[in-house]
């Protein structure tokens, strides 16, 4: 009886004051929670289907309590829109805190997780300034032709080995792709292909790669409640400070191979050797700290985004063989018929390939939710009240399916759609990059790489699925939306590749 009445009293007391201390907040709808872990629960991978499902009931704007953080949820393209420009843009510049980067992102001061002020701003400077700008992408056009064609090689090489021992031409493409991004960036931020081409394992790298997008993902439940982190059940903290060891042992490798070298061709105009020579005037501001993170975000941002849609593209491609066909007039008429390989200069005519690049950011978007965004301070949008310091979580996935904006058939893989310029005019309808201040600095780099790629394993080789199953298209988990299934495909050098020297 006693027991009881303790209860029931305990749960009153707790009643009354939630009652009394209820926001007065028009904060969004938000699902009933439970005392300390709020809405944890309900979080599951892949996280932007789990978002999807609850907006379903909860409304294109909804809010969440994640522990001891808040965090808006947004499903629509008007409302993404709103929160992310106009005067909404300045306020949601800001990051939150990540565990993982703070361990292995030099205490997030990472251009990603940067919190939004002048070292942020002076980060993405020096990628515009390094990577990014029309010179720079000009001067290292040459990188990014020789690492096409030596992809090709690599692919011709495997599908004349396997046809001349009679056997099946079956190739995996991820580590090939995987390959090919990391050497195109590897080369224009340390002047060198892999690090320590001959020692060290490249797998090592991308697998590193890899793992540091899986653990940013969403789930940790230690970025939400602090002290879930003292006890470490699920060995999170132990894996990161792992992670962020071999990672920094890499590039510290990377830092110092270039100080070592800089007056060799190769190094001279890396954007290791630059930053180096900043450091000599400002020794204080571009420690090797802020330079290694400087290499650990263009090496993962690049590679594991552009491998991941092409990746994508090509086993669209594969379930969708008259979209193939359709690709490959367009290049024989733009390319082939001159009897020469493609070059970047032709990406812009391939409007057809283009098409199907934007198809496959539209239906498998590298970076689903984007990178978290965080309110600087309190402010009204979309009619309601966000306090400063909440998470936002723009599930680019779900809108980019959303059959109110993407009204003809938006489940379906139909590149035709993007033939008209207006499919994207709705600003925040599209955003695989990201809008606003936050939004991807790599977006120009990234479009030229996946389009010049793409086409050339096109123009070069004929694919087909394996025994004509449809190629599994299950989405992996992360941060990024990888393919859960390394895709396999059956390939086949053109005649073309005959009668050309590359
Ligand atoms: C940020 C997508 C390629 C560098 C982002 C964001 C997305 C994204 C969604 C976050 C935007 C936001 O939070 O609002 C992609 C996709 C790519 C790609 C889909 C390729 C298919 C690249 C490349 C680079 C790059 C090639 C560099 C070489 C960055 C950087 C940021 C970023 C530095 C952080 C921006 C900041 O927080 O200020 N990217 N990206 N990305 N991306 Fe990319």
């Amino acid at each position: 009886m006693f027991n009881f009445l303790s209860f029931a009293l305990v749960v009153g007391f707790i009643a009354a004051a939630a009652y009394l201390f209820r926001s007065k907040l028009n904060l969004p709808p938000s699902p009933i929670g439970f005392p300390v872990i709020g809405h944890l629960h309900l979080l599951k991978d892949p996280m932007h289907r789990c978002l999807r499902d609850l907006s379903l009931n909860l409304g294109p704007v909804f809010s969440l309590k994640l522990g001891s953080c808040r965090a808006v949820v947004v499903t629509s393209a008007s409302a993404a829109e709103e929160f992310l420009t106009h005067e909404n843009d300045v306020v949601f510049a800001n990051r939150p805190t990540s565990t993982l980067f703070k361990i292995a992102g030099y205490n997030n001061t990472i251009v990603t997780v940067a919190p939004y002020g002048d070292h942020w701003r002076n980060l993405r400077r020096i990628c515009n300034a390094e990577i990014f700008s029309t010179v720079r992408l000009r001067e290292s056009l040459g990188i990014r032709r020789d690492e096409v064609r030596s992809l090709l090689r690599t692919i011709h090489a495997a599908a004349a080995a396997a046809t001349s021992k009679g056997g099946s031409n079956l190739l995996e493409l991820r580590p090939l792709l995987y390959g090919f991004t990391l050497n195109v960036v590897m080369r224009m931020v340390a002047g060198k292909r892999y690090y320590g081409e001959e020692n060290v394992d490249a797998k090592e790298v991308q697998e590193l790669i890899r793992e540091t997008f899986e653990l940013a993902g969403l789930t940790y439940v230690g970025d939400f409640l602090p002290i879930w982190k003292l006890f470490d059940f699920d060995r999170y903290i132990k894996r990161a400070k792992k992670l962020g060891s071999k990672l920094d042992k890499f590039l510290q490798g990377l830092v110092d191979e270039n100080r070592a070298n800089r007056g060799k061709n190769e190094f001279k105009n890396t954007m290791i050797t630059h930053l180096l020579t900043l450091q000599e005037s400002q020794p204080d501001y571009y420690t090797d700290e802020i330079i290694k993170g400087l290499v650990l975000v263009m090496l993962s941002a690049a590679a594991e985004t552009t491998t991941v849609t092409l990746e994508w593209a090509m086993a669209n491609l594969l379930n969708h063989p008259d979209v193939l066909v359709k690709v490959k007039t367009e290049l024989n008429n733009v390319v082939s018929k001159e009897g020469r390989l493609m070059e970047e200069s032709d990406t812009s005519t391939c409007t057809y390939l283009n098409s199907v690049i934007s198809e496959t950011l539209r239906l498998y978007p590298a970076v689903p939710m984007l990178v978290p965004h965080a309110s600087s301070h309190n402010c009204k949008v979309a009619g309601f009240d966000i306090p400063r310091g909440t998470w936002l979580l723009i599930n680019a996935w779900a809108i980019q399916r959303d059959p109110k904006v993407w009204w003809d058939e938006p489940e379906a893989f139909k590149p035709e759609r993007f033939d008209s310029k207006e499919s994207k005019m709705q600003h925040g309808k599209f955003l695989p990059f990201g809008i606003g201040r936050r939004a991807c600095p790599g977006m120009g780099l990234a479009q030229i790489v996946l389009s010049s790629a793409l086409g050339s394993l096109i123009q070069c080789f004929d694919w087909e699925r394996v025994e004509d199953i449809a190629v599994d298209m299950s989405e992996g988990k992360g941060l990024t939306m990888p393919k859960a299934v390394p895709l396999v495909a059956k390939c086949k050098s053109s005649p073309i590749l005959d009668n050309l020297v590359f």
